[in-house]
């Protein structure tokens, strides 16, 4: 049973799980050597616990639960289950997991929120590389609740079953990864639309808040209520996925032969930046955010209270 979770860096990434897991409901200890981390840490999660008290806390939820050290080993000693959410480099996080072995009980899971390194890559050189998964948040990572779970090379099946379990059991969405690929799945899903978005910039065709607007006030409504497959079923009546891809599949396959691909250099980053800058010009950005979230954590409760959405 799982009652006491370490958080090692307490970054960005670290300060959203720690939040998440005290929310529900565990103790927490927390580790981090960058200067004044842990009161950064401590502020981090008195801004986001009242989203956490609206979204609902578990029994016994307390700010209270957590513990902060400097020493990496005392943070994961007593440990059910250990978050690895240290800087994105392959030497740093296979260091970090050294340390970690070095007083972790041998069967508690580590679980690494890497973006972008492959679990095979970090658990290389590992004592015990059998429990080492990954298990990938979005940010911000106590509100979203997808985690993208799979393995390495080494890892051994249970052991992902067993994290996936786990998220599962605080709330979280999970999906598996059955094979390592770069960069995961959600992020290819997104850069396969930034590549596009970016290319039709670059062509002219449609200014960056057109392109923003097509999506925001277009299908990415739907696609936060249902994925682009039940999506593309629902288009197709009576027929379903069936017909519409017998349908319009010929003429999507003629589109994607016209899709631009990503710019090789960063020419681009220009136009793109101060296409948003006008944009932006009539916004008040930080107060766009605050909405944004106060929007993203009331669809999250309707999307609860319906019974048929995935
Ligand atoms: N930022 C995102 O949107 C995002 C989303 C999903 C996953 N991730 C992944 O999460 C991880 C952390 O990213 P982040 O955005 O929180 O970065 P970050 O730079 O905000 O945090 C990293 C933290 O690790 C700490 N650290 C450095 N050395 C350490 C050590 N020896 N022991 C413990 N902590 C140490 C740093 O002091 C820092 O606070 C990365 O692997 C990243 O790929 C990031």
């Amino acid at each position: 049973m799982t009652n006491h979770v370490a958080i090692v860096g307490a970054g960005v990434i670290g300060a959203g799980w720690a939040t998440h897991f005290l929310a529900h409901g565990f103790s927490v200890t927390a580790t981090d050597p960058g200067e004044g981390a842990q009161t950064r840490l401590r502020e981090w999660i008195d801004d986001a616990w009242p989203a956490m008290e609206r979204l609902g806390l578990a029994n016994g939820a307390s700010r209270d639960r957590l513990t902060f050290t400097n020493d990496i080993g005392a943070a994961v000693r007593d440990a059910d289950f250990i978050q690895e959410s240290g800087p994105e480099r392959a030497d740093v996080k296979r260091a970090l997991i050294a340390g970690i072995e070095a007083a972790a009980r041998d069967d508690v899971i580590i679980a690494s929120s890497s973006s972008g390194l492959s679990i095979s890559e970090i658990q290389a050189g590992a004592k015990h590389p059998e429990r080492i998964v990954l298990g990938h948040p979005f940010n911000p990572s106590h509100i979203i609740p997808l985690v993208e779970v799979g393995g390495g090379k080494l890892t051994r099946a249970e052991n992902i079953e067993k994290a996936m379990a786990f998220y599962l059991s605080t709330g979280k969405k999970v999906i598996r990864i059955n094979t390592e690929v770069k960069g995961h799945i959600a992020n290819r899903l997104q850069v396969a639309l930034w590549q596009e978005a970016i290319s039709l910039v670059q062509r002219g065709v449609a200014s960056v808040e057109d392109i923003d607007t097509a999506i925001a006030w277009g299908p990415g409504l739907r696609w936060a209520l249902l994925g682009p497959f039940l999506n593309l079923h629902a288009s197709g009546g009576s027929g379903g996925i069936t017909h519409v891809l017998r349908h319009l599949g010929p003429a999507q396959r003629e589109w994607s032969r016209d899709l631009g691909t990503y710019p090789e250099t960063d020419d681009y980053i220009e136009s793109i930046a101060s296409g948003v800058e006008k944009e932006l010009q009539p916004h008040d950005f930080a107060e766009m955010l605050r909405q944004r979230d106060r929007l993203l954590i009331e669809l999250m409760e309707a999307k609860r209270g319906l019974s048929q959405i995935p």
